[in-house]
């Protein structure tokens, strides 16, 4: 059983509040104590609050960590990453650098139907080795759960492996996953021009051994006029929602006012991307209730200067979510610290904002907000200690990975190299 006190916070960021994802002018206040402390009984946060207050909390059995003045914020919720897969496409990219398109690409054979080749030739063993070699790289930057897509298996069996793959990595308790089936990501190479054919692969023998082993949450598509068009994903994703999964789509990446309003017709969790989207567009997402995933270190490694419309949809009043999409063809990164300089210099979200899209509304959106997101009794202590002086600092030193020491339900799972 834990029992440990966290103290010499020069800024405890707790993020405490109403429950519920947060908009407006909500998703300024971080709830900050300064020299703030923390008690951690049996994997949750007893009690938090200034310094001289918890230190009378705790008796001599406590276990004290030191934060030696740095700060303290929940641990990241990355809530849109592709984690599972081999090989990388950092040939793809020097061909984009050259002028190669990632459309042009795509139809050439590469994009995500070269990385699902050698994802299906993979070993599960080398999945996981390859799994938990990212999962250091998420915990550097003090993210502690993550959305895991599947998606680059495209068969029964290969998308069953890599959803296997991040039940494992779950199991290693340093890094939460939280598991999505996307099996309509693209349409794999023997069935092309037979889309119909692909559907009902998905829908009749993934899905439902999907949801028969229990491997999923979430259902995604990669919903666009020449991946899955409109009519393909209502029907891919009726038929998760029937098996009892939740709904998250990649919207809106290339086409205007597509998958987000499919998104707000089915009331999905999510609506990822976003980059392409009208104010109509947004319009129907917040009536709709329906929550926008922001992947703006996409936008960047595409070379794209298309940035979705954060201060459009923060003003709406929609509960924005900040995530990496850590894929090895779009986005390879999972440094959240990185995607938070890119909300402040590309998409003009304050650094508070983009803390709170990281944090609180990351986790409702997963729809695991009574358990993470803030610290505040009861919820889980994960939490990362990150060497800076001011949460500022975060997306201001931008390229760097802050975290001094994560915690996973008050263990530590990551301590970063000389500290
Ligand atoms: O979110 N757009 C579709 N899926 C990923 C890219 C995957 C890949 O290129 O391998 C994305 O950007
Ligand atoms: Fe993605």
């Amino acid at each position: 059983m834990t029992d440990l006190a966290v103290l010499h916070c020069r800024q405890l960021v707790t993020l405490a509040g109403p429950p519920g994802a947060r908009s407006g002018p909500a998703m300024r206040s971080l709830a900050i104590i300064a020299d703030g402390a923390l008690h951690v009984c049996d994997g949750r946060i007893a009690a938090v609050g200034p310094r001289a207050e918890i230190e009378r909390s705790f008796s001599a059995d406590t276990e004290i960590v030191d934060a030696g003045g740095r700060i303290v914020l929940p641990g990241f919720i990355d809530a849109h990453t592709h984690p599972v897969f081999a090989g990388n496409r950092a040939g793809e990219f020097e061909r984009r650098v050259e002028g190669a398109t990632y459309a042009e690409i795509a139809a050439s054979g590469g994009g995500i139907r070269a990385t699902v080749r050698l994802t299906r030739e993979a070993s599960a063993d080398w999945l996981l080795a390859a799994g938990r070699r990212y999962a250091d790289w998420f915990l550097a930057g003090g993210t502690t759960t993550i959305e895991a897509k599947s998606g680059y298996g495209l068969s029964p069996d290969a998308e069953i492996k890599i959803l296997n793959t991040i039940r494992q990595l779950n199991a290693d308790a340093r890094l939460r996953y939280v598991p999505t089936f996307l099996g309509a990501h693209e349409v794999p190479d023997e069935y092309l021009g037979r889309i119909r054919d692909y559907v009902d692969l998905v829908i009749h023998e993934m899905l439902p051994r999907v949801a028969e082993e229990n491997l999923a949450e979430y259902c995604d598509i990669f919903c666009e006029p020449n991946v899955f068009p409109v009519e393909q994903a209502r029907t891919v994703l009726r038929a998760a929602r029937a098996l009892g999964l939740g709904l998250r789509l990649h919207a809106d990446q290339f086409s205007a006012d597509y998958g987000a309003l499919l998104a707000a017709e089915l009331h999905a969790a999510t609506a990822d991307h976003l980059e392409s989207s009208t104010p109509a567009a947004l319009a129907a997402l917040h009536a709709a209730g329906v929550q926008p995933v922001l992947l703006p270190a996409s936008v960047y490694h595409l070379g794209s200067t298309r940035y979705p419309a954060a201060r459009r949809m923060i003003d709406l009043g929609l509960p924005v979510v900040l995530a990496t999409d850590f894929n090895p063809g779009s986005s390879p990164t999972a440094s959240m610290p990185m995607v938070l300089s890119l909300a402040a210099t590309q998409l003009k979200m304050t650094p508070a904002e983009s803390i709170t899209a990281a944090t609180v509304n990351a986790a409702h959106s997963l729809g695991r907000a009574h358990k993470i997101g803030s610290l505040e009794p009861g919820k889980l202590a994960d939490f990362a200690i990150h060497d800076c002086d001011d949460y500022r600092e975060l997306p201001y030193f931008f390229g760097r990975d802050s975290a001094h020491a994560v915690y996973l339900a008050g263990r530590c799972v990551y301590r970063r190299a000389g500290d």
